[in-house]
């Protein structure tokens, strides 16, 4: 059985969990390709996922795509990258596992939308998961970063227990569609989800925006190195933001600035304000935290008795 994992990571908490599925796949001698789109120019700046995913990804059966909650929802990237798969065929596999990390307070809709644009797509979607993590917007606004203790760095549980039910897939019958198990956050989070929290629409309007202090720069290049979708450039000597590609606020170049030359500008008081309200009220209250779907019997009963 053959694996192909395709991930979008900002700033690598996502990407902490594909390493550790495909340790974990590997070590029960499964043959896995684990590619990373982050900071990718075919991608981000040429905008042609399809030849990319063309030249980059080989035969495999099961397909595992990963990504983070941005504003209750899968990242828009991941989004796209999902829309813009082939349909199975002698290459691409017909089965399909969505994981997604989240910082702790919602995991909204995100794996629902990945299920339901896998099954778009054709694909039998066999599972899922979600991983609470540290909440990487935090740590540039917050005087702490939220859930920073849950680091990722080793194994755990869910990760064993994803990696099982690939082994159980049986390819001579067909395995039975998980989409439906993946809308465990029910309507009002799905209602609020699309009404309030539209991702690139808080990008555009109420996110602070980057800014970079040129009196201050030294265009020592880090901020670019880390931005994940090449929105930051160097050009003439300078950094530029390009606006082919648009920030997504993973705050990255503001932590890796060596000189704190990269500012939000925008109303960050209400945004500080928003963000306690959101962790005082949702903070560490989803149940389970973290969890592979469908939820299997014993782990029913367990959550049933917290
Ligand atoms: C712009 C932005 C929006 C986010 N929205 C949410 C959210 O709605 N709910 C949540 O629990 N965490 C949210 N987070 C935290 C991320 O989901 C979390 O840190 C994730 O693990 C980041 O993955 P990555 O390190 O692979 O980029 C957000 C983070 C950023 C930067
Ligand atoms: S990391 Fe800071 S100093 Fe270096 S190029 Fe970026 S903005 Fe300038
Ligand atoms: S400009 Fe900064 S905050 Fe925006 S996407 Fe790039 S690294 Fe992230």
């Amino acid at each position: 059985m053959k694996i192909t994992i395709i991930q979008f990571s900002p700033s690598r908490n996502t990407f902490k969990v594909s390493e550790l599925i495909k340790r974990e796949l590997e070590q029960r001698n499964l043959e896995v390709q684990l590619i990373d789109i982050t900071g990718k120019k075919e991608i981000f700046i040429k905008k042609n996922i399809q030849k990319f995913l063309a030249e980059n990804v080989i035969k495999h059966d099961i397909l595992l795509i990963g990504g983070p909650v941005y504003a209750n929802h899968l990242q828009y990237h991941v989004q796209d990258l999902i829309k813009a798969l082939p349909k199975p065929n002698d290459i691409w596999g017909k089965y399909a596992i969505p994981y997604v990390t989240y910082g702790g307070i919602s995991s909204g809709i995100a794996l629902k939308e990945a299920g339901e644009l896998l099954k778009s797509s054709k694909r039998i979607v066999h599972a899922g998961m979600k991983v609470s993590a540290p909440h990487r917007m935090t740590r540039a606004i917050l005087s702490e970063e939220f859930n920073k203790e849950k680091m990722l760095d080793n194994n755990f549980p869910q990760i064993t227990e994803l990696v099982n039910r690939i082994m159980q897939l049986n390819h001579n019958s067909i395995s039975k569609s998980s989409v439906k198990s993946l809308t465990y956050n029910g309507l009002i989070t799905t209602l609020k989800s699309n009404i309030i929290f539209k991702e690139k629409v808080m990008h555009e309007k109420r996110y602070p925006k980057v800014s970079i202090d040129q009196s201050i720069c030294t265009v020592c290049g880090k901020c670019v190195k880390v931005c994940p979708v090449l929105h930051l450039a160097k050009k003439d000597n300078k950094i530029i933001e390009n606006s082919q590609s648009p920030c997504i606020h993973c705050l990255n170049c503001i932590i890796q600035c060596p000189y704190n030359a990269i500012e939000l500008k925008g109303d960050l008081e209400k945004g500080k304000a928003f963000l306690q309200k959101m962790i005082l009220k949702n903070g560490n209250k989803e149940i389970p935290e973290t969890s592979v779907y469908p939820i299997s019997q014993i782990n029913q009963n367990k959550n049933s008795t917290i």
